[in-house]
């Protein structure tokens, strides 16, 4: 009896105390908004993959507005989340939120896009693509498909994503280092589409209207509003993809779909899919193990020709 009280003793002993058991990580999450296919693609994964690793995850839609960033940072600083990830709408004015947050020790982590900041130590690391090496493939595929018809001048318009943000900056300057090699090739009209359909339709409308100059190739800094703009085309009696040579960039299902019909005729793969990789960085940087300040993605690009081949395989 003596000996068997003893065991039971010993091992309440080895056991931690209440207080210490391990509570779930809580990783407050800003998204940008639910503006494109990718996004939606973006927010599964990080939903999807904070459920799988067991991370509590605070989620706040920023319905594209900086402001509304700032406040749900604001509130993950008051809630005491163990670490905050955000996807910064545009690149600038991040410096005061992010030093408050320093002030609580909450470590940030910046996901998808970059910020321009005066002081690096406000964030820890930054998981995402390389936006100005996407616009340089974009550009990389036109100079190729302009060696067919060597005399000839295209003239393109390019649709930029939401104005201030990282991957508008960034695609177009990429973009326009590649197209520099080839004077044929000239930006005749560029202006926001917002990265949405809706809005990439909108904007394409009125390029067609302008009738002093014809248009040969439109670039968009993504697929949503590529599609917006095809339907643009379309209703202007265009054959887009042939009339008027679309590159886009993202990879969604729905520009494989417009590239299987001939409507699109280039993306350049973005990937959404950070969620797994997030939340294993998150559990680091909690942990206060070491982190590399940049972590990429691999990234393909697709043209039309690939398109039925690709399609079935598409995770988004
Ligand atoms: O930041 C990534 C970009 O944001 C995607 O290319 C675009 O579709 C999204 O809205």
């Amino acid at each position: 009896m003596k000996l068997a009280r003893r065991a039971l003793l010993a091992a309440a002993l080895t056991l931690p105390a209440v207080g210490a058991l391990a509570a779930p990580l809580v990783m407050g999450f800003s998204q940008v908004g639910a503006e494109s296919e990718w996004r939606t693609a973006n927010t599964a994964s990080i939903k999807a993959a904070a459920k799988a690793a067991g991370i509590t995850l605070k989620f706040a839609d920023a319905q594209q507005k900086q402001e509304n960033q700032v406040k749900a940072l604001r509130s993950f600083i008051a809630q005491k989340v163990d670490v905050i990830a955000f996807s910064p709408v545009v690149e600038s004015g991040w410096d005061t939120v992010l030093k408050e947050a320093q002030k609580a020790r909450i470590p940030v982590i910046l996901t998808d896009r970059a910020v321009k900041v005066s002081d690096p130590s406000l964030y820890a690391t930054f998981i995402g693509s390389d936006f100005v090496e996407e616009g340089r493939k974009a550009a990389r595929w036109l100079l190729e498909r302009a060696a067919r018809t060597p005399n000839a001048a295209l003239n393109i318009v390019e649709l930029q994503g939401t104005v201030g943000s990282a991957p508008a900056i960034d695609r177009k300057k990429g973009f326009e280092e590649v197209i520099q090699a080839n004077p044929r090739l000239q930006i005749i009209r560029s202006q926001s589409g917002e990265f949405t359909r809706a809005k990439g339709k909108e904007v394409m409308e009125s390029f067609l209207k302008q009738r002093d100059k014809k248009i040969d190739v439109l670039y968009a800094h993504n697929d949503d509003m590529a599609i917006g703009a095809i339907q643009a085309i379309e209703e202007a009696g265009l054959k887009p993809g042939v009339d008027i040579a679309i590159i886009s960039i993202d990879g969604v299902r729905g520009a494989f779909e417009a590239m299987k019909a001939g409507k699109l005729n280039v993306t350049v793969e973005c990937n959404p899919l950070l969620g797994p990789q997030l939340m294993a960085l998150a559990r680091d940087v909690v942990a206060k193990k070491p982190v590399a300040r940049r972590v990429t993605v691999e990234e393909g690009v697709f043209p039309a020709e690939v398109a039925a081949r690709e399609l079935p395989k598409r995770k988004y």
